[in-house]
């Protein structure tokens, strides 16, 4: 058997593609692809935790994403603030939340106020909890994480993995197991390049409001696959 034997050290990377597809076959505007998608994304978590797996990471907003239109960025980063909000359900989960991406000190950082202060408090209201480590990606971007990883580890002298690893946004993050990218798309975009070496890919036509317990088994199973 390949991989990890027990689900607490399993680690499932989610690409969470296909909310406007799901809207758009419904006759609805994205936006309500968005809200299912973190619906489903709560439930996800929940069956996740409910698992025993150990770690979850989802890409909920990318570098990339704010040149979508205004009243699209915005309804998504209204969404971070809801599930950031789920305090009661996931401290009812065990579940410990976590975030990455680009510093919010950082020059270029868009991350607006009401979202930072949702993030910290959701870490430090959730900082107890021993179950899953739920990591959200907001403003999200692997080749900056990257460069900026480079850039502190050489002004420290030396370029290593190991001292890579421990610039990275989160150094504590273990290596993905299993990538999952729903809605057909088989891409990884720009999502935990350096995390997801060794990594199965699960890619299912599912789109991501549609995405459920036997997908998570699905993927799951490839870990083991020989
Ligand atoms: C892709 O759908 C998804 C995103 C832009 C990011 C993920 C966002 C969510 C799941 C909603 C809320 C999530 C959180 C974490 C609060 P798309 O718009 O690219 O879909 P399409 O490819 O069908 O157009």
């Amino acid at each position: 058997m390949v991989g990890p034997s027990s689900l607490a050290n399993v680690h499932i990377a989610c690409i969470m593609d296909g909310n406007g597809r799901w809207a758009k076959r419904r006759g609805l505007p994205r936006t309500a692809g968005h809200t299912a998608g973190e619906e489903n994304l709560a439930e996800v978590v929940r069956v996740c935790a409910q698992r025993g797996i150990g770690r979850l990471t989802v890409f909920g907003f990318s570098t990339e994403n704010w040149v979508r239109p205004p009243a699209e960025v915005r309804h998504i980063l209204s969404l971070h603030k809801k599930l950031f909000g789920r305090v009661d359900e996931l401290n009812a989960n065990n579940v410990r939340i976590q975030w990455i991406g680009r510093p919010f000190d950082e020059p270029g950082s868009r991350t607006p106020a009401y979202v930072q202060r949702a993030i910290q408090r959701a870490i430090t209201d959730t900082a107890g909890n021993t179950g899953m480590v739920l990591t959200v990606a907001f403003d999200y971007g692997s080749r900056a994480e990257l460069v900026r990883a480079s850039r502190l580890s050489a002004q420290l002298g030396e370029v290593t993995e190991t001292s890579i690893d421990s610039h990275l946004y989160d150094p504590e993050m273990p290596r993905v197991d299993v990538v999952v990218r729903t809605s057909g798309e088989s891409r990884i975009s720009n999502f935990l390049l350096w995390q997801i070496a060794g990594a199965k890919v699960y890619f299912t036509e599912r789109t991501w409001p549609d995405f459920d317990a036997q997908e998570i088994d699905a993927a799951l199973k490839l870990i083991h696959a020989t």
